[in-house]
């Protein structure tokens, strides 16, 4: 067992779990962007994963770019404060635009960029998300694609960090109680 597993309290989704609904995804955004070239916009960093298998299980002629935000600062809690760190290399108007997103925590970053973003004139908008917590938004998103709905948990694995670590684990889960308390080096 290496250390990352260690730290592990209990696994909500498992990586068979993660790609069957990728899969599913995946299928409804074929069928969806069929007769489109899309542009999926990966919020870094937890999206990274999500972003590298959902494209990977489509077979659109899509083109990716990237954006960084910041919304939780090193808490673990989001702060309602949405700066960008990184705008897009690609002009969007007129695109087809899918945002693809790890977690839908209280919203406020997906409310931020989605009103930035259709200020830009994309032909549509639309947001895919693998997490949704959904007793904790504070602001209602649109969200056409969602993978799972989640209690309200921190959660680490498959992109999502703490303090940076655990984003590489393949599965997404809680982290044991001392390690949240005690910090990291
Ligand atoms: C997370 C996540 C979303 C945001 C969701 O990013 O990737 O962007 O928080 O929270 P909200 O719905 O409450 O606004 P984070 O700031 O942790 O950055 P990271 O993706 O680089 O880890």
């Amino acid at each position: 067992m290496n250390t990352l597993d260690g730290d592990i309290k209990k696994i909500l989704l498992t990586e068979e779990e993660i790609g069957e609904r990728i899969k599913q995804l995946a299928q409804a955004l074929n069928r969806d962007y069929c007769d489109k070239s899309p542009l999926f916009i990966g919020i870094l960093r937890g999206a990274i994963m999500f972003l590298g298998d959902l494209t990977r299980a489509t077979n659109l002629p899509l083109e990716v770019d990237f954006m960084a935000v910041a919304s939780y600062g090193s808490s673990t809690r989001s702060s309602g404060v949405v700066r960008i760190l990184k705008d897009l290399d690609e002009d969007i108007r007129d695109r087809h635009v899918v945002l693809i997103e790890d977690i839908l925590d209280t919203g406020l970053t997906l409310n931020y960029l989605l009103k930035n973003l259709k200020t830009r004139q994309p032909a549509s908008l639309e947001v895919c998300a693998l997490l949704v917590k959904k007793e904790r938004q504070e602001v209602g998103v649109e969200l056409k694609y969602s993978g799972f709905e989640i209690e309200d948990t921190f959660v680490v694995g498959y992109g999502l960090d703490y303090q940076e670590r655990y984003r590489n684990l393949p599965y997404i889960g809680t982290l044991k109680e001392g390690i949240m308390e005690q910090g990291m080096d």
